[in-house]
């Protein structure tokens, strides 16, 4: 469903993404992990159209997705969160996941007068638990909470495929816990890309793992198989025990 063919991004001579071959089947929760700089988010940036790849393919569903307009690939049915948070604070949840909403449709339609929660906001509140701060500010969130709303923005558009950039980076275990439980119900009629770095994180939600390393494919395979491949190790720093995940 998702497929990136031999993907080159350079930015100012140097290669950020160096010939990415990835292949993502509908329905799955893939987690992206790779040490710092080593391509993650350039790779979310080339998939939802920020950053124009210098040469490869990267289609979904039945589309190219190569030079076309990041609301373009919005409206294909691809969202994504930012590792910075896009939540407007002095708006409520129920707003914020609203105008989240109303991107994906037609201008036009925004012109009407809208009465009433749309059923796609209903289903982002309860999906994320939070349909009880539905009425409060965002800016009132705790961290965790203004994670899920991120979440709830972006399912209150409809994606098809959700790629979320460290949903779980600075959360407290057990909200950390809420999220892997969180991203395995999503996935459970999406397709979900994670970026995430904590190896137990991963030990516990993800059973499919893709580790980059300076702009390439490095191994791919479970939880398990990547943590005790010497390679991955090695590029963690070159540590021996659980190196994995644990950032300097
Ligand atoms: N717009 C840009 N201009 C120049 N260099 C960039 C740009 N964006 C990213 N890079 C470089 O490309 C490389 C990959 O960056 P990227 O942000 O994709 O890494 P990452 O795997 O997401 O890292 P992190 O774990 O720190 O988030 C880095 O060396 C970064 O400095
Ligand atoms: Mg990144």
């Amino acid at each position: 469903m998702l497929e990136l063919r031999d993907v080159q991004v350079v930015f100012d001579g140097f290669r950020a993404l160096d010939g990415v071959d990835l292949t993502v089947p509908e329905g799955e929760l893939r987690f992206l992990i790779g040490p710092n700089g080593a391509g993650k988010t350039t790779l979310i940036d080339v998939i939802t159209g920020l950053t124009r790849p210098a040469s490869g393919s990267v289609r979904f569903g039945g589309d190219d997705l190569v030079g076309r307009k990041e609301h373009q690939i919005v409206r294909l049915g691809v969202g994504r969160t930012f590792q910075t948070s896009v939540v407007f604070e002095e708006l409520t949840v129920l707003e914020n996941l609203d105008l989240a909403a109303s991107f994906r449709k037609p201008l036009w339609s925004l012109t009407r007068r809208r009465k009433g929660v749309s059923e796609a906001v209903e289903e982002a509140l309860a999906r994320t638990g939070l349909e009880e701060l539905a009425g409060s500010s965002a800016g009132v969130l705790s961290h965790g909470q203004r994670q899920w709303l991120e979440i709830g923005m972006l399912l209150a558009q409809r994606p098809r495929l959700l790629l979320l950039d460290e949903p779980v980076a600075g959360m407290s275990k057990d909200e950390r816990e809420r999220t892997g439980e969180l991203l395995t119900q999503i996935a459970d009629d999406h397709t979900v890309i994670v970026v995430e770095h904590d190896m137990d994180f991963l030990r516990r939600h993800a059973s499919k793992v893709t580790v980059l390393h300076e702009g390439k494919v490095l191994v791919e395979g479970s939880v398990e198989q990547v943590s005790a491949d010497p390679r991955v190790q090695e590029v963690y720093l070159g540590r021996r025990q659980d190196a994995v995940g644990n950032r300097p």
